[in-house]
């Protein structure tokens, strides 16, 4: 198992090169939620460096971009984010390793890489669990379903789990050909994210796992170390891994759910105001995320296609059962069931 090794062992070296490299535009928070030196004002004001791992057309920059902005003027510049994307703060593992040590205030990680702190996340991961974009937000957000969860972390690794933006429907694409059912991924390399439930999730797709940053992966298919890939069409086409890997396959298999998440030690350190101006404008950027997201996918298939790319159906009841059978599989604690039932529910 992965579990439980990713903040104590991810290297540190490079970690603080990050630190040092990062331009944090404040004075560090106080108590009372201004800025380092007592004195309010948008100069003296804290800004949060926020790491993502997509690019400037993406919904999430787009959407977080616009939360700093919002927030900025909704604390009188006490508050403001700066969203560094591109992986230029660091993949997602060393992300979360930033955050947890302060480093940097904010990060957007895939739940595969909570699953690793504490695998009761690993509940919504699960393929299948949840039904469509609409049904994932409405779980993700409710408090009664997450609120244990989302802070699960704060005593362990100094990290608070805000809510979440959607990754959308992921399916399968190659380098080489169209599949449409398990039989034809037969001696694939598929990349998947560092998760274990991933890796399974590979092999009952048909295909063999090889876990790899979301940076690696055009440079992986192109070289021919991968012959699949798997995500939605947004980073499809933001990444451009359709010039490589140009046949897509709905396969439909999971829809995919990112995390905000800040350093623990900074979120409390907010004014009761701030905070509460904090949380009504993270809920308008997910909000705004969850609009842009249709369009983006729409517009990603239009660019992807005239990029040359074919987009095809499957059969994907051929694919169903052993991608069901994950969730038997993996649930193992009563906290897991719960939250996988709740999902359920909540699909009904
Ligand atoms: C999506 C998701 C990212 C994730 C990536 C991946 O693009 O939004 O957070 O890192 O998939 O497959 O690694």
């Amino acid at each position: 198992m992965m579990r439980k090794k990713t903040l104590s062992m991810v290297a540190l070296a490079g970690a603080t090169a990050l630190t040092l490299a990062a331009c944090g535009g404040g004075g560090d928070a106080t108590d009372d939620g201004t800025a380092g030196g007592g004195e309010t004002g948008a100069a003296d004001g804290t800004t949060m460096r926020l790491s993502l791992n997509q690019t400037e057309e993406h919904p999430s920059f787009i959407a977080l971009d616009n939360f700093g902005e919002r927030l900025s003027e909704a604390t009188d510049g006490r508050w403001d984010i700066e969203v560094y994307p591109n992986e230029v703060l660091g993949a997602q593992q060393e992300s979360l390793q930033l955050v947890s040590e302060g480093g940097v205030e904010m990060a957007i990680v895939s739940g595969t890489q909570l699953e690793n702190l504490n695998e009761d996340f690993l509940v919504f991961n699960l393929p299948k669990v949840f039904d469509d974009v609409e049904h994932q937000m409405s779980v993700v957000h409710d408090q009664e379903i997450v609120g244990d969860l989302y802070s699960s972390l704060e005593e362990s690794d100094n990290l608070t789990v805000l809510g979440g933006f959607t990754q959308g429907a992921r399916s399968v694409y190659t380098t080489s050909t169209a599949v449409e059912t398990p039989a034809d991924m037969a001696g694939m390399n598929l990349r998947v994210q560092e998760s274990d439930l991933h890796i399974a999730m590979a092999e009952a797709l048909g295909a063999s796992a090889t876990p790899m940053a979301f940076g690696e992966v055009y440079t992986a298919l192109q070289s021919g170390v991968l012959d699949a890939g798997e995500n939605n069409e947004v980073s499809y086409w933001t990444q451009k891994h359709f010039e490589v890997a140009p046949y897509w396959s709905y396969t439909n298999h999971l829809v995919g759910l990112d995390y905000l998440i800040i350093n623990s030690d900074v979120l409390a350190s907010m004014s009761e105001e701030d905070r509460a101006a904090f949380d009504e404008e993270w809920t308008a950027a997910y909000e705004e995320h969850t609009q842009l997201w249709d369009e983006a996918t729409q517009d990603a298939i239009e660019q992807a296609t005239a990029g040359g790319a074919t987009f095809s159906e499957v059969d994907e009841e051929a694919f169903a059962e052993p991608l069901l059978a994950l969730a038997d599989q993996f649930i193992n604690n009563d906290v897991q069931q719960a939250l996988y039932d709740a999902a359920r529910a909540a699909a009904e």
